[in-house]
Formats: C-alpha cells, structure tokens, sequence
C-alpha cells in the first residue's frame, strides 16, 4: 500500500456528497410532485435501460442506516440536495409540510450524530409544471425559486450552518438543455446560455434569503470545474484551451466573483445571449462564503482542424474510469491554485470527486476497488498539495456515499464507497469504504499530534 505524507490541517473537514433524485427514491410519497428527471426517465431512450430514480437507495427509507454508514466513516459532513419536488409540488405556491419534515428529520438525525449536514439546494431535480410554463429559460423560474429557498430556510435555517444553492450550472444549461441529454432534454444553445444567466441570478437572490433565514451560516456555490491544459506550446491549441476554459470555468467563475461576463465568450455568443438587465451581475457576484469545486478530470485541448472552436485530445498514457474519464490528479491540484490566485474565494471546498469502475462482489460477498481507491489517494495528495501552497481548502467530499442512480447511464456506472444491491438494497461497504475510513482517520491522528508537538 503507498505512503500518504501529505497532511490536512487539523479542522479538515471530511465527507461524502449526494443528492436527491439520485437516492432517495419515494418518488410518489408524502405529496412529491413530478420532477423534468422523472418525466425525463419515462421518456424511452433517454436513460439507459430505462431506468429511474423511483425508488434508486430507497434513501427516503432508509437513511437510518445510512447515516449509521457515515459514523462508520468518521465523516464531519454529508452533503445531500432538498429535492424542490417535495417541498413545492407546483414549484411554487403551496408548500407541502410533508415533504420538509423528511428533511428536518435528516437534519436532526444527522445533527444527533456529530455529522454537519452540507445542504444542495437545487441538483437539477426542476419541478416538472415550471418546466411545462417555460422552465430555467424563462426568467420568472427565478421568482419560483426563491420561493423555495424562503420555504426551505424559513424550516431548516435555525440547524443547517452550510448551504450550497446550485450544484453545476453548465451542467443543468448544457447538458440539460444545450445538447439534450440530461432532463429536460432541450437542444438550444440559447437555451443553455439563458438557463445559465437565470441559474446565476437566482443563486444571487438565494444568498440573499439565507442570509436573512439563516444567519451565521456559510453560503456558496458548486461548479464543475476542470482544467484545461493546451496539447502543444502553438497558439492555436493554446486559444483553444482557452476556449474550453471559458465554456466551462470562466462563464460562471466570472460573473460570481467579478461581476461581468468574459469579453471573448460574450463576443463568440453575441448572437444567442439571453437578456441581462441593469443589476444582474451585481447580484450574480453578491459575496458568497465559500466556492464548492467537482471535479473529476480536466482535459487536454487542441485546436480543431475541422472549423469548430476546440478538440479534446485523448492522453495515451492515462487511467480511465468505467466512465472513460482520464484519471488527472494534477488537474485538481493546478485547479485550486489557479482559482486562489485568479479569483481568490474566501473558501473552497471539493463538494464532489470520485470514480466509476465496474464494481462485482466477489464470491465471498465483498467488493475490492482498488483502483476506486488509488484514485481517490491520488487526487487527495493533490489537494493536500495545493493547501502546502497556501489554497484555502477547507473540506473534501468523496463522490459518492452510496452506488446511485447515474442521471442518463442510469444503475450502470457505480460511484459509491458502498455498494448497492438494487434487486435487495442491500448496502455494502466496498474496500474504498475501509480505506477511507482509516484515511480519515490517520489524518485526524496525526494533524492532533502535529497540534499537540
Ligand atoms: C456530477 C454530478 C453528480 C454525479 C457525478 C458523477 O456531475 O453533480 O450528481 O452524477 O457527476
């Protein structure tokens, strides 16, 4: 087994991340409306094997266990996401009491347990009626939103210390309606850069209400940030790297931390861009507390000789997981310097980093990931790296808990630290599991005697 040197400071914060639609299943109980994944899921052919999040970990029932799962862990923190759905089945107006005391319960049990809950307020599970009245391209879904976030911190803002408005952005503006192959399924481009303004703009009116709902708490955001390195020294691959960084990184980082959009993305999107109003970016960029950072692999980048603006270059001489995602780890570490030098947030946090890999039982009913497990090390030296160089990350959490429903790949791509029998639901600690268990806490061993020497 390698040697881990690295070292976290001592108030590290440890954890593991999920979200809604991804495990709680119960998609019909205690007054849930239709969310665009479940509408999506029942759209044949766009989820492997026609899968759905209906009953996915049977979390909603069983997250008695679960949380027994994350004491075994030693886990500080568990980040989890409020399915809107629940707590608002019209997305707006009437709150359904039924659907909070779920995660008030959560809360408590979790509170009860010495773990920190880390709350997601929206992980892309939209209301399927705002979709139907226009969805995050139309602007009043800001409105509708807000809604939410009074209803949510209004019950849970006196326990919850960390809130995370939005989890990835780009992903809800382009996979989800750019390209279409995640809910609602939308193919336009002025959709996506639409869908992201108001995503933004709604983040901003979100801190606003926790700020009045939950004072003394932390607030942030989650990107999916990767970066972007250039194939060769030319200035082409070098525009080129620069381009995909501003498609995925600098179109939300910007606006959030500066108050503009970058130039060069605004000049190439002229033609497409949504309306901004006098006011939006001062409220897009109100000061947050802490930025959440998923990253999982950051690309190589050349020119494309075919016209388009980019081609991802595949590395040879890299792991991949069962997504086919190139195993990066200096990706991370060259992430976080970069954000602390370019953007300064007060705070980071990785809110999500895991991997994919096939996992089987094996005869005597146990599950050994081993490359689960040199992933996870490899990346975590290089955010301890990062934080030797000054960058203020403050928490990590693995991706995932649990084995979940994997959005548009459905139960086929397993990211969990445990496994889940879906025929039984039964849960499985899988060797990652272990290992980050005794991970964690060697860490907290020896930052206490670092302190004590
Ligand atoms: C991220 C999502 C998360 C999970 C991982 C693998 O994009 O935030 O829900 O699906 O990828």
């Amino acid at each position: 087994m390698s040697q881990f040197t690295e070292l976290f400071p001592a108030e590290f914060v440890w954890g593991a991340a999920t979200a809604s639609y991804q495990i709680e299943g119960a998609s019909n109980e205690d007054g849930r409306g239709e969310s665009v994944w479940d509408r999506f899921c029942a759209t044949p052919g766009k989820v492997r094997n026609g899968d759905s999040g209906a009953v996915a970990c049977d979390f909603y029932h069983r997250y008695h266990d679960d949380i027994t799962l994350m004491r075994e862990l030693g886990l500080d923190a568990f980040r989890f996401s409020i399915a809107w759905p629940r707590v608002l089945p019209e997305g707006k107006g009437r709150v359904n009491a039924a659907g909070l005391d779920f995660y008030d319960k959560l809360v408590d049990e979790l509170l009860g347990n010495g773990i920190a809950p880390y709350v997601t307020l929206f992980h892309w599970d939209t209301p399927q009626v705002l979709e139907d009245a226009g969805g995050w391209p139309a602007r009043e879904t800001i409105d509708a939103f807000a809604e939410y976030v009074e209803a949510v911190s209004a019950r849970l803002g006196d326990r919850v210390a960390h809130w995370i408005t939005h989890n990835e952005p780009w992903v809800v503006s382009w996979v989800g309606h750019g390209w279409g192959h995640h809910a609602p399924g939308r193919q336009s481009d002025a959709d996506a850069l639409a869908t992201a303004h108001h995503l933004l703009l709604s983040h901003g009116r979100a801190v606003e209400i926790l700020r009045r709902n939950s004072p003394g708490a932390q607030v942030g955001i989650t990107l999916n940030l990767d970066n972007p390195y250039a194939a060769t020294e030319s200035p082409e691959d070098i525009a080129a790297a620069r381009w995909v960084d501003g498609l995925h990184n600098r179109w939300f980082l910007d606006p959030l931390f500066r108050g503009s959009y970058p130039d060069d993305m605004l000049e190439a999107w002229a033609e497409i861009m949504p309306e901004v109003r006098d006011g939006d970016l001062e409220l897009i960029s109100t000061p947050i507390d802490f930025l959440g950072i998923n990253n999982y692999t950051s690309p190589l980048v050349a020119a494309d000789d075919n016209g388009g603006r980019s081609r991802i270059v595949r590395r040879a001489d890299v792991d991949r997981t069962d997504m086919g995602w190139e195993v990066v780890p200096e990706g991370l570490q060259d992430l976080l310097l970069r954000l602390h030098r370019d953007y300064q947030p007060e705070a980071i946090y990785v809110t999500e980093n895991g991997a994919a890999y096939p996992d089987v039982r094996g005869h005597d009913g146990s599950v050994n990931d081993p490359e689960r497990q040199a992933y996870l090390e490899s990346y975590l030296a290089g955010a301890a790296r990062a934080v030797a160089q000054g960058v203020p990350l403050r928490g990590y959490f693995a991706w995932s808990l649990l084995d979940n429903f994997e959005w548009a790949w459905g139960y086929w791509k397993r990211f969990g630290l445990t496994y889940i029998d879906f025929a039984t639901l039964e849960r499985v600690p899988k060797g990652s599991f272990y290992w980050y268990r005794d991970f964690i806490a060697k860490q907290r061993l020896r930052a206490a005697g670092e302190a004590a020497a």
